[in-house]
This record gives C-alpha cells, structure tokens and sequence, in this order.
C-alpha cells in the first residue's frame, strides 16, 4: 500500500512522471493559511455536531496552530508525497498531533476543501487590490485638482476635437476605476458563499451547522447545491473579469501618457523616478512602468481567457482542470500588485506643463463652438454644420486657419458668419458653455472633483 492518502486501493507507486503532472503543491502552497483557518474552522463544525470530542478538537486546533507556527517561521518542510497543499497540511497535522490528525478529513472532500480555501483567498484579494486601485484614484485625483482647469486639445481618433481641461481628462481615467472597484466587490461578494460542507459531490453525512461556519469563515451564505458548489468558478472568473478591466484601464491610461511625454506633445514630464535609461543613447529617458502596464495587461487578459476555456464544456462537480484556476489567479494579482502603486507613484510625481497644453490649442477645436452660434440664430443644426465645413475646407485651400478667414471671405459662404459671432470663437469660451453635468464649465469641473472624492471615500 502507497503512504498517500488515498493509496488504500492502488497496488503500484504513480508513475513519476504523472506526479510531477498531477501535484500542485508548487503553486497551491499559496493557500496554506486558508487551508489551515478551513481546516480549524470544519474541526469545531464536527465537534459541534458531536463527531469529535472536544479533546479530539482541541487536539486538532493545537496541531494546526502548530502547522501555521512552522508556516510563518518559514520551518515547514514539504514531503516528497504532498501532492497539494491539502495533504501537506493534513500529513503534518497527523505527524505533530497523531493519529487523531486522521478524523480531520471526516465528511469533508478536497473538492470542497479546495474550493473553500480559494473563497477565502479570492475574497482577500478583492479587499488588497481595491486598496491600490484607491491609490491610484487618489493619485488622479490630486493631479486633476492641481491642474482642474488647464486647458488643453481634446482628441477623438487622436485628432484634435474640441478643448477640455487636464482635470477632465484625469478625471476620465479616475471614472472607469470607481466601476473596478464595484466590480472588485462584485467578485468578492461571489466569493462569499461557503461551499464546505458539500463533501465530494454529494453533501456531507455529518450533521454539521453549516451556516455557523459560514459565519465563522467570514462567509455571508452557504452554497445551496452540493453538485454546483464543488463545479462552481465563477467567482474566479468574477475576479479575473474584475482584473481584466483594470489591466484595459491601465493600459489606456500608460497609453496616452506615454504619448503626452514624448517630445511631440510635452503636456508632461514623467519623473526620473519612473523612467529609465537606454544602454547606448545618453540622452534617453523611457517611461517603462507605463509601457509595462500596457503590456502587462496582456497577461491579465490572458488569464480570464485560460479560465473561461478551462471551464467550458466541463461536466458538472469536481474535474481535475479545475486545478488549472489557481495560477491564473495568482497571477492576476501578483501582477496588479506590481502595478497598480507603481502607476499611482508616476501619476502622482508627474510634472504636468499647462503652457505646452495650451500651445498646441489648433482653431479647427472651436468649429462645432461655430456650429453651435448659428444654431443659436435659428440655423438648423445640420445645415450649419454643412456651413462651417465648407468655411473650414475654403480655408484650408488658402493654407489659413478658419478663424482667420476675412469678414468677406466668410459673408461669402453664410450671412450668419458674423463678427459679433467671430468675438465669441474662444477656447475659454469654448469650456465655459459646456456647463452641463460632466461638462468642462469650471462649476461641472468642480462639482465633478466633489463627486470624485465622495466617490473615494465610498458615498
Ligand atoms: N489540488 C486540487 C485542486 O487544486 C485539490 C482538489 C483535488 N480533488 C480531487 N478530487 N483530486 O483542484
């Protein structure tokens, strides 16, 4: 008989090979806190349902105790047979504790057990990267109150479109991370219902309280289907969908920075702290965090992707592609981690230069201002959209601005090109009528930064 735990009915050793396939002890160590507080937590469940006596429990919570010891002063040695995390755990505890260690696994499967533990984790998660994306809002934040309203060229198709502000642009990367946030709690929220007690796939013959260890775990409810709870990803894909969005923000984000700071455009100045220098050219500076964060995002798609494939087409219940969900998930937010403070840090030293902003302000922002004066002299929208188009197509023709087209020249195309109209064409002008919600007017702008911080501190 093998000395693995379920060695009972196997007459040879696994092929050596196969185990180095099968164990995920490598990754999975991860999760030794989780098993071990599950693990602590299923002992009393027993206990109270009268399975152990509370000597039994007791000796159990003491071996544990004694595993997490040797776990946090970095003493715990793996085995050459610990094929997870769950039997490394469940091995040591028998080793200090004795054979009582063996009672542990009464009425409970790794399929619940593994799935429980990485609630647990996942929840944790949640809760660490929602504080760095803090962090950065916090970081976007401050630099869109220290430069509100700064003019500067707005873009679509990354032409020149009409003028905003450098608090609105840095205010439209902070929106998107208020929704990562809801989506961060989203995920934790699933994570939250508690699949132990499930036993393999079938429920446990135990008559344990679930719902008192639901609340001892930190669970806000049980799972309701045996069969779901061991087959049941979602909450992975949940988290992994969450990191996924803040990777796409990031990128966008990294993106325009990196074009702001080149020479071309100058609206900013990323701090040496965050750049770094080429091995040949001198005069170099690179932003690579802000490239990373582009490209890292990759991964971060990446990672839903290879779980969304895993899963479908499963059979329901515990398949063992579903040990495939860890890494991915580690992954996420090992790299986010990285990420995310190191993103705030640039954003919160860059050196923003409104003068550059400003100089790179072209007339053609103010056409739709334009339009919008003859609209207000009865002009249907449509025709003086037409109007002002061919103003601007005559002016390109004589290689001038349209703003500098002579009161001749304009009467020719529409009465309505007026001078009084021309005295209005200002990018100020231009910001201070959009004074809608969300617009640029300097009251939107201010009330947008009030909503902002409301929007931090959770209101
Ligand atoms: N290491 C496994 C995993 O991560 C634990 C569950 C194993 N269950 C089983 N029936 N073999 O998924």
């Amino acid at each position: 008989m093998s000395n693995k735990l379920w060695g009972g009915r196997f007459s040879k050793d696994t092929n050596v090979l196969v185990r180095r396939l099968n164990d995920s002890v490598e990754f999975d160590q991860r999760l030794w806190s989780e098993d071990i507080r599950a693990s602590g937590a299923w002992a009393q469940a027993l206990a109270q349902a009268g399975v152990l006596t509370s000597a039994e429990c007791a000796q159990l919570e003491a071996g544990l105790e004694s595993v997490r010891a040797e776990f946090t002063t970095g003493t715990f040695e793996f085995a050459a047979g610990d094929e997870d995390i769950h039997t490394a755990v469940e091995r040591r505890l028998t080793e200090l504790a004795g054979s009582v260690g063996g009672k542990l696994h009464t009425g409970r499967s790794r399929n619940d057990q593994v799935a429980t533990d990485f609630r647990l984790w996942i929840m944790q998660a949640c809760e660490d990267l929602a504080r760095e994306v803090s962090g950065l809002q916090a970081a976007l934040i401050e630099s869109a109150a220290a430069h509100l309203h700064a003019i500067m060229p707005g873009y679509t198709h990354l032409q020149q479109a009409q003028p905003v502000t450098w608090g609105q642009w840095a205010l439209s990367h902070f929106w998107p991370l208020v929704r990562d946030a809801a989506r961060l709690a989203n995920a934790r929220g699933a994570a939250g219902v508690l699949p132990l007690g499930s036993g393999a796939l079938a429920g446990t013959a135990f008559p344990v309280d679930r719902d008192a260890l639901a609340r001892a775990l930190g669970f806000t409810s049980v799972s309701p289907n045996s069969m779901d709870a061991v087959s049941d990803r979602d909450f992975v894909a949940d988290f992994l969908y969450a990191g996924a969005m803040i990777g796409l923000h990031l990128s966008r984000l990294a993106e325009q920075l990196l074009l702001f700071s080149s020479a071309e455009f100058g609206y900013v100045v990323v701090d040496d702290a965050y750049s770094t220098g080429s091995s040949l050219m001198p005069q170099k500076k690179n932003a690579d965090p802000l490239e990373l964060a582009r490209g890292k995002t990759g991964r971060l798609l990446g990672n839903l992707h290879s779980l969304l494939v895993v899963l479908k087409g499963l059979p329901s219940t515990y398949d063992k592609d579903l040990q495939e969900d860890k890494e991915p998930a580690f992954d996420t937010f090992d790299t986010l981690l990285a990420l995310l403070p190191v993103v705030a840090g640039l954003v919160r030293s860059l050196e923003v230069r409104p003068q550059a902003m400003a100089a790179r302000l072209l007339p053609g922002l103010l056409a739709t201002d334009l339009a919008d004066e003859l609209v207000k002299q009865g002009v249907p929208f449509r025709a003086a959209h037409g109007l002002v188009g061919v103003l601007v197509q005559r002016a390109d023709r004589l290689g001038i601005a349209f703003t500098e087209l002579s009161f001749a020249e304009r009467q020719k195309i529409s009465v309505h090109f007026t001078d009084e109209v021309w005295a209005r064409l200002e990018f100020e002008h231009s910001l201070q009528r959009r004074a809608q919600t969300g617009g640029t007017a300097k009251a939107a702008l201010e009330a947008q930064l009030m909503a902002a911080r409301a929007a931090v501190r959770g209101e």
